[in-house]
């Protein structure tokens, strides 16, 4: 199991790439396998969960080039066939995907092991409600304990048979004729909006899917990029079934969810400039931008542009004190995978920072609302846990301490964020799942550090 350990407290300056965009490269997996014929992807993530999806898919029938070799902890890597003008991160790559259309997946032998990746089981799922075989879907300790049933209901009217533990995984998939429906859902999820829309693809006629608030739009966009007939009206999204998909090009920007850790280290560690280039700034997944300016940070959009159908733009930060702020409402599932690294924000602003409407953040990767007040109360911050949020009282600066990822990337990322501004030597044990989204991690901080 391996550590970080950050020393640095310099200001941080020059520019850096980080990796594609992990929900966008999933998403690219599924709707070019599902396509009929060949799609060339450029820029995709070569980390842990995406590749996950990949291997789901070699195990139907379909063949993906460009990714083989071991890259540990069970996945295998994707070996470059193209050079990419984005590269800078470890894992931004091209590949090949030979889709068979709709119909053309074959029953995979074995139970198809999702990893940690939940965005990988619940997609997954949609999928294969409408395959006229049974399947199997596992994944880690830590994805046997997320919930399913916020999937399952809603395909289970559609006609599917899932059956689960308890709503957690494994989960045995028994597919056939699915009819549409129209779903409520009581979640703003995009994992539950995407399995319904991927189910829908199957379905005679038309299928639609509400939501409390927008969650993100990467499904719906790439649907229609492959001339399926998606509709968005307010908070309502349909999707009309059967139709053929065309094949992707396609290229994936840089993750804001990865970002995100160099967006808040460049506003909390004083006298830091920093420029991050080609991150995708989709509306439905910039709420950290948002917070971070209503806290009083200096970020500035350059050279704002549109990639393969995504808003993408570079992202100038320069360190500003900041001050706490209320986040709650329709802004939260626009920044549910930033949380973590605002909490950081948070424990280093001037006055008291209030997150409420996030219960969601107690299903992730980790429980992030107890992971989080955890170990930001060992660096001395003034934390309290609320049923759907935090309260964190701001200091000027940290202590450093011995902190735990609890097996979650995103803890483990925000804390060694954290260790930036702590005063000594900062410890982050089990640090190994930062390779399910941000492989190279600590080389990208280390560049920003020269
Ligand atoms: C994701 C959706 C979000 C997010 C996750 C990725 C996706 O989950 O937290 O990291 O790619 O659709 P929910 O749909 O559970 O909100």
């Amino acid at each position: 199991m391996s550590r970080i350990i950050i020393r640095h407290r310099k200001p941080l300056s020059g520019e850096i790439i980080p990796p594609s965009d992990k929900s966008i490269s999933h998403r690219a997996v599924i709707i070019s396998s599902l396509a009929e014929g060949k799609s060339l992807i450029r820029n995709f993530l070569a980390a842990e969960d995406p590749l996950r999806t990949i291997e789901a898919f070699r195990q139907m029938g379909i063949i993906i080039e460009g990714a083989e070799g071991s890259r540990g902890r069970g996945v295998k890597s994707i070996r470059p066939i193209g050079v990419d003008s984005y590269r800078d991160s470890e894992g931004s790559n091209e590949i090949v995907i030979q889709g068979k259309g709709l119909m053309g997946l074959k029953k995979p032998e074995n139970a198809i092991d999702c990893g940690n990746s939940g965005t990988t089981m619940r997609l997954m799922c949609g999928i294969l409600s409408g395959q006229p075989f049974s399947s199997a879907l596992t994944g880690d300790s830590s994805l046997l304990r997320r919930p399913m049933q916020r999937v399952i209901t809603p395909l289970a009217k559609m006609g599917a048979d899932i059956t689960s533990d308890k709503g957690c995984p494994p989960l045995n998939i028994k597919g056939g004729v699915l009819s549409p429906i129209h779903y409520t859902s009581p979640v703003a999820s995009a994992q539950v909006k995407s399995a319904i829309l991927l189910a829908g693809l199957y379905c005679k006629g038309v299928t639609s899917v509400s939501e409390p608030s927008r969650s993100r739009d990467h499904t719906e966009r790439m649907l229609k990029a492959a001339g399926v007939n998606i509709d968005i009206k307010d908070l309502i999204v349909s999707i009309t079934g059967r139709s053929e998909l065309r094949p992707l090009e396609t290229t994936i920007p840089g993750d804001i969810s990865s970002a995100a850790f160099f967006i808040v280290a460049g506003s909390i560690v004083r006298d830091s400039d920093i420029l991050i280039k080609n991150v995708g700034i989709n509306p439905t997944r910039t709420g950290l931008l948002d917070i971070l300016k209503m806290m009083g940070a200096d970020i500035t959009l350059e050279n704002e542009r549109e990639a393969s159908g995504e808003p993408v733009a570079d992202i100038n930060v320069k360190y500003s004190r900041l001050t706490g702020v209320d986040i709650g409402g329709d802004i939260v599932p626009k920044a549910i995978d930033e949380f973590p690294v605002l909490c950081i924000a948070a424990s280093v602003a001037n006055g008291t920072t209030k997150i409420t409407g996030a219960k969601e953040l107690r299903v992730k990767e980790s429980d992030r609302i107890t992971t989080m007040a955890n170990e930001l109360r060992k660096m001395g911050v003034d934390i309290e846990e609320l049923e759907d949020g935090l309260v964190i009282r701001g200091r000027e600066k940290l202590q450093a301490s011995s902190v735990q990822s609890y097996g979650d990337h995103r803890v483990a990322m925000s804390m060694a964020i954290a260790g930036l501004v702590a005063d000594g030597e900062t410890i982050i044990e089990d640090t190994d799942c930062i390779e399910t989204s941000f492989p190279g991690f600590m080389k990208m901080l280390g560049k920003l550090h020269q």
